[in-house]
């Protein structure tokens, strides 16, 4: 698909914000539940690592930020990624708490940039990205993760990486939608952009929101405010998305994956990303009735070894999972919350998501197999906007069989 586009930074949000989206995560009793204790692991060997930041943004308290860089800074080549970390940081390098700054999501992707030098600020570009299964492009990243980011592993482990730089006019696409929750009333209800918070009627289109519409992206748009506490002041801070790229530089050597992201809210139709979660009327939160189970069946494209399997939720959320035809199970996810007030332990957060490491070869998924996906949900509370994916890496090979 070729898209003309008159101006990048406006024309392009009402497309992408169908695109955005964080991703993923996964654990099983299989499979080791694999989240970094603390910091990041030392990949050690022939994997090399290159930092860049976003562009500087600056928020004052309650306002949000979603932002698309295109053209943004990335490691130049014919590379294998093995991993991808990101976090919001601050004009000292510093990290930043998710109860200061709630990053609700980051996604990043390639695209062949086919603009001719002559056409006058219009872009035309086609979307590499990752390999389904939305329809229409709706997240198509590469990569992507919200507030777990911090703790949760993107390592694609032993030979295995994503091919990308292949192309001389291929360019990186950096999408940052956060949320500067100091000082607001309802914390929670700004991160998960509920309307009446913002006081949004009319979304950043100019259409307005319809009814019955309570809350998600379409009410938390680039340069809206949420509610602040009576009298509260605080000052306008500046702040960077700063990613780190681990990679190897391309060689036969190294065996290429697929991406496939699932969502629990497809149907037939497309990828709705969003749902909401109304409260359970018993006080007894244990009873099945005080879980949502968000489901639904998509079909794996070409089939392989999983190598990689990470689900996202966002607070609220107590599990993910895919399953194959069969009911066998491929991948399961859970949250981590935390519970202190130091970055990476942010009390009420969703910090990281357990992953899934099968041993390669032992966990397939075959092409065209329907994959039954479920995201979790605590009722305990009402939320909206909240998202239940889940991602996978797949190796193809010829033996992975068609069904
Ligand atoms: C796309 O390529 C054109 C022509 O080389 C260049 O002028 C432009 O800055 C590029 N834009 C993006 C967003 O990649
Ligand atoms: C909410 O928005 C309406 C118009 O859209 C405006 O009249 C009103 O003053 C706003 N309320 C607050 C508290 O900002
Ligand atoms: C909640 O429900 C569970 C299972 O139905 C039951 O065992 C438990 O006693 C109930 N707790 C309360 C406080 O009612
Ligand atoms: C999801 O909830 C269902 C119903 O309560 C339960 O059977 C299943 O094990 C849960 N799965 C995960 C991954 O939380
Ligand atoms: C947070 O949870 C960990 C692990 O369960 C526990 O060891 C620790 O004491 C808790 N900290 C606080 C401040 O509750």
């Amino acid at each position: 698909m070729v898209l003309h586009i008159r101006n990048q930074m406006e024309a392009f949000k009402g497309f992408l914000v169908l695109l955005f989206v964080s991703t993923l995560a996964t654990t099983s009793p299989a499979f080791a539940a694999h989240i970094f204790p603390s910091g990041r692991e030392n990949y050690g060997g022939d994997v090399k690592t290159a930092t860049f930041r976003s562009p500087a943004f600056t928020l004052a308290p309650g306002e949000v930020q979603n932002t698309f860089y295109f053209g943004s800074s990335f490691v130049k080549g014919h590379i294998g990624i093995k991993a991808f970390d990101a976090e919001v940081v601050d004009e000292d390098g510093n990290s930043v708490p998710l109860n200061e700054v709630y990053l609700h999501h980051w996604i990043v992707f390639n695209y062949l940039n086919t603009s001719v030098s002559s056409s006058n600020g219009m872009l035309s570009w086609t979307i590499l990205g990752n390999n389904g299964v939305c329809p229409g492009y709706v997240l198509c990243q590469l990569f992507g993760l919200g507030s777990e980011t911090r703790l949760t592993s993107t390592w694609l482990p032993g030979p295995y990486a994503i091919e990308v730089g292949q192309y001389d006019n291929e360019a990186w696409l950096l999408n940052v939608h956060a949320i500067d929750t100091r000082g607001t009333v309802d914390p929670l209800g700004c991160l998960e952009c509920r309307c009446d918070l913002y006081n949004i009627t009319v979304g950043e289109d100019g259409r307005p929101i319809k009814d019955g519409y309570k809350g998600g992206l379409l009410c938390c748009y680039d340069g809206v405010h949420c509610q602040l506490k009576d009298g509260y002041v605080g000052e306008s801070r500046t702040y960077y998305l700063q990613y780190t790229v681990h990679y190897l530089d391309w060689s036969d050597s190294i065996l290429p994956v697929k991406i496939y992201i699932f969502d629990s809210t497809y149907e037939g139709s497309g990828c709705k990303v969003e749902f909401d979660v109304s409260s359970c009327s018993s006080q007894n939160v244990s009873t099945s009735e005080c879980t949502l189970m968000q489901e639904s069946v998509m079909e794996v494209p070409i089939g392989g070894d999983v190598i990689y399997g990470v689900s996202h939720q966002h607070a609220g959320g107590i599990g993910g999972a895919i399953y194959g035809q069969d009911g066998r199970e491929i991948c399961t996810s859970i949250p981590l919350y935390g519970n202190g007030t130091e970055v990476g332990n942010e009390a009420g957060y969703i910090v990281g998501m357990t992953t899934c490491y099968p041993e390669p070869g032992s966990v397939q998924v075959m092409s065209g197999e329907s994959i039954r996906l479920l995201s979790n949900y605590s009722r305990s509370i009402s939320h909206t906007g909240v998202m239940g994916l889940s991602y996978i890496a797949v190796y193809p090979h010829s033996e992975a069989g068609t069904l």
